[in-house]
């Protein structure tokens, strides 16, 4: 199975892939009810997996979804041996939904939530140093984007509009505010001050967001968690994307607007891009929990 993984674990098993079932009934499938992380596995180490683990649990919290995320560094050792991908770089994505409960809005307290995870062969470039560009939308999606949900319709949405168009992403505003892309963050940099938008409701607050601006932090870049209009992005003197697979993506060109011609991007988002290369190659993930 091209492009699947070989082996899943679910509730409590490890099946291969296409053995794996779940009933029809599973408020995942029915309502979008669950909380999904992805993570990286780097020479031996989850990368930032416990600030991943500890969001899962923080989200799952807030959609009232009881559940222990403690029982899944075991779950994961489990999974990476029978996917033999101990050894490997490899993408780790985690699920917890409601669980099976007759189709209502209303749930039962009772339900067992559905665990499933998977883990994938996949190794990122060192740097993400192609000039990407990107379009524009409303930001259409609900007002809980903190919450890192299954129910992704809206940025499944407005990402098919970017691929179709031949661009990597689109990039949502709110109120004439830019918020985020549909599978990453945004920044900007002006006069060498990096600006992105405060962890608030209207964006998913990125491990890969946190870590440049704790990198920002480190070593004297100024950076203030501020929203940038949308009319003033063409006063901008650089953008890039960040997520986990994105890495830090310089964005060439935003709608009809050019940051830059040619390949190399601003200043500011190489340097940022070093350092997140160093980072990465020094990282050690102690524990998970
Ligand atoms: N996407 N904003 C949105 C809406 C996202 O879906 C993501 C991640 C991010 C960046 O978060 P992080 O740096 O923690 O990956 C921001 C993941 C990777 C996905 O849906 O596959």
């Amino acid at each position: 199975m091209a492009n699947y993984p070989e082996k899943v674990y679910l509730n409590g098993e490890i099946l291969d892939a296409q053995e794996a079932k779940i009933s029809v009934f599973d408020r995942g499938f029915l309502f979008g009810d669950g909380i999904y992380e992805v993570m990286l596995r780097i020479k031996g180490s989850f990368f930032y997996g416990a600030e991943h683990l500890q969001r899962l649990a923080k989200c799952l919290e807030k959609i009232n979804i009881e559940f222990d995320v403690s029982c899944l560094p075991n779950t994961i050792d489990l999974l990476l041996k029978a996917s033999n991908l101990e050894l490997q770089d490899c993408l780790l994505y985690i699920q917890v939904t409601r669980g099976v409960a007759p189709r209502k809005h209303s749930f039962p307290n009772s339900t067992v939530p559905t665990l499933m995870l998977y883990a994938m062969p996949f190794v990122l470039p060192e740097l993400n140093d192609k000039p990407i560009s990107v379009v524009t939308t409303r930001d259409f999606r609900w007002h809980r984007c903190d919450i890192k949900m299954t129910s992704l319709l809206g940025n499944v949405m407005a990402n098919d509009v970017a691929i179709k168009a031949g661009h990597y992403e689109t990039v949502f505003y709110r109120d004439g505010k830019v918020t985020e892309a549909s599978h990453s963050n945004i920044f900007f940099v002006k006069d060498s001050t990096v600006y992105t938008h405060p962890a608030n409701e209207h964006i998913l607050n990125g491990i890969t967001r946190e870590i440049v601006i704790e990198l920002c932090h480190k070593n004297d870049i100024a950076v203030k968690e501020k929203a940038v209009w949308r009319e003033d992005i063409v006063k901008m003197d650089e953008a890039f994307l960040t997520g986990t697979s994105t890495q830090i993506a310089s964005i060439q060109k935003i709608d009809d607007h050019y940051f830059y011609q040619g390949s190399a991007p601003g200043l500011v988002t190489q340097k940022l891009q070093k350092l997140f290369l160093q980072l990465k190659n020094s990282y050690e993930c102690e524990k998970l929990i």
